[in-house]
């Protein structure tokens, strides 16, 4: 760590981490309940489960996306952030709407639109907390004087973010117009402008784990986001196809989204060609796991599994079915939980005490339980997602009938999960092992933390 404000990401990854935990424990109570019979039915419904499941991790990928930005931005703009005490209040808001928002949907305080339950009063408060963030970052750079193209990139990734989730603040009384547009937060999120802050992480990580040039690869970064953003923003009528708008955005959703893959093979090939030319020049093995494992695993779940069920002809059949959930977590995990662990793993041994650089085997194990638990759990959900559709939607047999024909799935996916589980346990063990460095130790000591370059 160079700079000492650094040190405020730890703490974003900190709450980063309780949230991931905890949203596991919505995950399998909700395996749980597709297995039935369920006890606590009158207690936490399903919907709630699953409100929560996803909220909880939307934000813990958004306080990995905030810390590590906090790290970052000081080492490319070469300067202490503009305000630690914000940043500080700035997470403590964060942490307290996400509190109010856990408790609050457990008692049914929740706006109804699907990954944007957040009740109002509470969307305006993400809203401040993002200018509070964004403020306190541009002016870090803006002091500095000093930007670079990956946090530029990562910046206008995290700005867009923003801005995108203005239009979840309307709403409208037609359901069909309100999906319209609630795909514009959520589909233009995961399919743009957070590609580009994924983009960002990995650029800045693969210049410093492999010795690739920073020309080179910040100009391969504006290919990858231009591709991204060619396909990705008309691809969003991928999710057009049966709510109610006219016809013509099937063909347009088809062939846009179609090409959506094309961005992320460049960026595995991306990942893949900085190591494979320029090496290794960096001790953490750990970190270059997690990064390269981020790459590769999106070009899986989000690119093979996207495009596999995003034509209309295919979409008619699978469309809201197990088959979304198999897609949905392979994406998910491998684009935003890994890039922010990669992060995680990257930064830790400068942000805590006692840590060695080269990741500990914990880290290893950690890595491969999670890495053998999501593969095994996307594969639940694709076997458990195409029995449905079979019986369902070609057989014609009833929701619940055919759900009771495919429990066998739940079985492998509750077993899956445990795995996946243990290996995120473990990561938590090892992030909490040692202790966090503090902003002003370095005076206190009287000499520098520890440098890297
Ligand atoms: C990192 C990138 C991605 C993430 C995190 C992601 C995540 C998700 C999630 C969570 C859903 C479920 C949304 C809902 O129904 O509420 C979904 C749906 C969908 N995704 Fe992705 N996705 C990504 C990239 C892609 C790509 C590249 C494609 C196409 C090539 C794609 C195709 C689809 C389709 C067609 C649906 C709708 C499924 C349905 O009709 O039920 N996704 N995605
Ligand atoms: C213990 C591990 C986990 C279990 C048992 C689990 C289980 C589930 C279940 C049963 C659902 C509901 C599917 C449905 O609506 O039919 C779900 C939804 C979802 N989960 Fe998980 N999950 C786990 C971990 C994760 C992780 C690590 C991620 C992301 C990195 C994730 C992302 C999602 C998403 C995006 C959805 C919504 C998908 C949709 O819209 O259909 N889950 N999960
Ligand atoms: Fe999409």
């Amino acid at each position: 760590m160079r700079y000492r404000s650094q040190s405020v990401a730890y703490w974003y990854f900190a709450w980063a981490m309780c949230l991931f935990g905890l949203q596991l424990v919505f995950g399998l109570l909700m395996a749980g309940k597709y297995l039935g019979p369920d006890p606590l039915i009158g207690v936490l419904s399903f919907d709630t489960a699953k409100t929560l499941h996803t909220n909880l991790l939307v934000v813990w990928v958004l306080s990995g996306f905030m810390g590590a930005t906090y790290y970052m931005v000081p080492e490319e703009s070469r300067s202490e952030l503009f305000s630690i005490r914000l940043a500080y209040l700035q997470l403590g808001i964060w942490v307290a709407m996400g509190l109010t928002a856990v408790v609050g949907y457990l008692f049914g305080w929740n706006a109804g639109v699907k990954l944007l339950e957040q009740p109002f009063p509470l969307k305006l408060v993400i809203v401040a907390v993002m200018l509070m963030f964004l403020f306190n970052v541009g002016m870090t750079i803006y002091r500095a004087r000093r930007w670079t193209v990956t946090e530029g990139v990562v910046l206008a990734g995290l700005l867009f973010s923003a801005l995108l989730y203005l239009p979840a603040l309307f709403r409208f009384d037609n359901y069909t117009v309100e999906t319209f547009y609630r795909w514009w937060t959520i589909h233009l999120w995961v399919e743009g402008v957070w590609e580009m802050i994924q983009g960002g992480f990995l650029a800045f990580l693969l210049i410093r784990l492999s010795g690739a040039d920073r020309e080179v690869m910040e100009k391969w970064l504006y290919v990858i986001v231009g591709l991204v953003f060619m396909a990705g923003i008309l691809g969003t009528a991928h999710h057009y196809y049966w709510i109610g708008v006219p016809k013509y955005w099937l063909p347009i959703g088809g062939i846009f989204s179609a090409l959506e893959p094309v961005a992320l093979v460049g960026m595995a090939m991306y990942a893949y060609f900085a190591m494979r030319r320029s090496g290794v020049a960096h001790p953490n093995g750990l970190a270059i796991h997690w990064t390269v494992g981020s790459a590769v695993f999106t070009l899986f779940g989000a690119g093979l599994l996207g495009f596999a069920h995003t034509w209309p002809a295919v979409n008619k059949w699978t469309h809201g079915t197990l088959v979304t959930a198999m897609h949905g977590h392979a994406a998910f995990f491998g684009a935003y939980a890994m890039i922010v662990l990669a992060m995680i793993s990257y930064t830790l041994p400068y942000l805590t005490h006692n840590r060695s650089e080269k990741g500990s085997t914990l880290g290893y194990v950690a890595f491969w339980l999670m890495l053998g638990g999501m593969f095994g759990m996307t594969l639940s959900f694709a076997t458990a997602g195409l029995g449905q559709v079979y019986l369902e939607r070609i057989m014609g047999m009833g929701y619940l009938d055919t759900q009771l024909r495919i429990q066998v799935h739940f079985l492998m996916l509750i077993g899956t999960s445990i795995i996946f589980s243990a290996g995120v346990m473990i990561f938590i063990w090892d992030f909490f092992r040692t202790g966090p460095k503090l902003a002003d130790e370095e005076n206190a000591a009287g000499e520098p933390l520890v440098e890297h370059a």
